[in-house]
């Protein structure tokens, strides 16, 4: 069996974008794959140091969250990142093989330190994230990486990462691969990448009548036409989520692009298909996230587990340094 390996950062609640973006895949790839899900803890502090009281309440909400989705803790297995210790070895261990450059050019540093302006970003862990990140893959000798694309830069620097190890010690790592969802960007409200960040977001378990509300005010058609007009369902959040959840998308692509559906409609449908969606959802989270000792269990076996596999990793690498 080949091996998975993802992760989320305990940020709070999980949106629209973690699921159809990873999600999905992480509960299709359990049944096939030898599999672990990690919660981030560490990767969380890159960018909130100071503060750090919710994290641990953060990690059992999204175990709840993943469990929602139809994560199985029989089929895979949940841990969080920092009580692997060997991730952070590995991660040292890469940091000195790791050219400044790989990171100064990486494209996700570069959009954030112009784009976030409410944090401090100014420190070498925020620099050294994707280091981190290969870490996080290469100690499970992971062969697929299931994540949105947003992620793909920094699957890109595992896979250079690896070759440049391997060429200096021996073929120990494995190079690791991306695998994408077919909505591996989902748009939030505004037509943004949907981001916590950016309040654009659906939550997963969101109630009826906020959801109702939020997709009231989902961007439409960007050239702002008339009713019956044609449409330009490319450029349009409504549409995207049409893509989603409507199997008919195609016969409304057309329908739009000849003017023959108003937005109000295409709207409405979309309310009532994200309601559908929604419900059970939102009733099996409610009772998933009242249970806090049974999400912790989990977190804690699966530490325990993930942590046996990434120690035969380590004995290998130290080896393969001659230490
Ligand atoms: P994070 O916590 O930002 O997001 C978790 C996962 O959700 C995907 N995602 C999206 N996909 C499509 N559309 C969106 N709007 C959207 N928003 C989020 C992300 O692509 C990601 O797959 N660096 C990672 C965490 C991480 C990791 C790892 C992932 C740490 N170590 C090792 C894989 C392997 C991150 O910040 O994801």
């Amino acid at each position: 069996r080949k091996t998975v390996l993802s992760g989320m950062r305990p940020t709070g609640r999980l949106h629209l974008g973690h699921y159809f973006g990873a999600l999905n895949n992480w509960v299709q790839m359990q049944n096939e794959y030898n599999c672990y899900y990690m919660s981030a803890d560490w990767h969380a502090l890159t960018t909130d140091y100071a503060d750090t009281s919710n994290v641990a309440g953060n990690i059992l909400e999204m175990v709840a969250d993943w469990l929602t989705a139809g994560v199985d803790p029989q089929k895979a297995v949940l841990f969080k990142q920092s009580a692997v210790s060997a991730h952070s070895e590995l991660f040292l261990i890469l940091s000195m093989i790791t050219p400044l450059g790989w990171l100064e050019r990486c494209p996700t540093y570069k959009e954030q330190k112009n784009e976030i302006k409410n944090k401090d970003l100014n420190n070498f862990g925020f620099l050294g994230y994707p280091v981190l990140m290969a870490s996080d893959i290469l100690i499970y000798k992971a062969d697929y990486v299931p994540v949105g694309e947003d992620q793909l830069a920094h699957l890109e620097f595992s896979r250079e990462i690896t070759r440049r190890f391997n060429n200096f010690y021996g073929n120990v790592l494995v190079e690791p691969q991306a695998k994408l969802t077919k909505s591996a960007r989902v748009p939030g409200l505004d037509g943004r990448k949907m981001s916590k960040s950016y309040g654009n977001s659906i939550f997963l378990g969101e109630d009826d009548d906020s959801i109702k509300k939020k997709v009231q005010t989902m961007f439409t058609d960007p050239l702002k036409i008339k009713k019956d007009d044609p449409g330009h369902p490319e450029g349009c959040v409504v549409f995207a989520f049409h893509k989603i959840f409507n199997k008919d998308f195609k016969v409304r692509q057309e329908e739009c692009k000849a003017g023959a559906v108003g937005c109000v409609a295409c709207k409405k449908q979309i309310m009532e298909m994200l309601s559908e969606f929604m419900k059970p959802l939102a009733q099996k989270r409610k009772d998933l996230i009242s249970d806090k000792s049974y999400l912790q269990k989990i977190i804690d076996e699966g530490s325990s587990k993930a942590n046996e596999t990434a120690q035969k990793t380590l004995a290998q690498i130290r080896k393969a340094l001659k230490f």
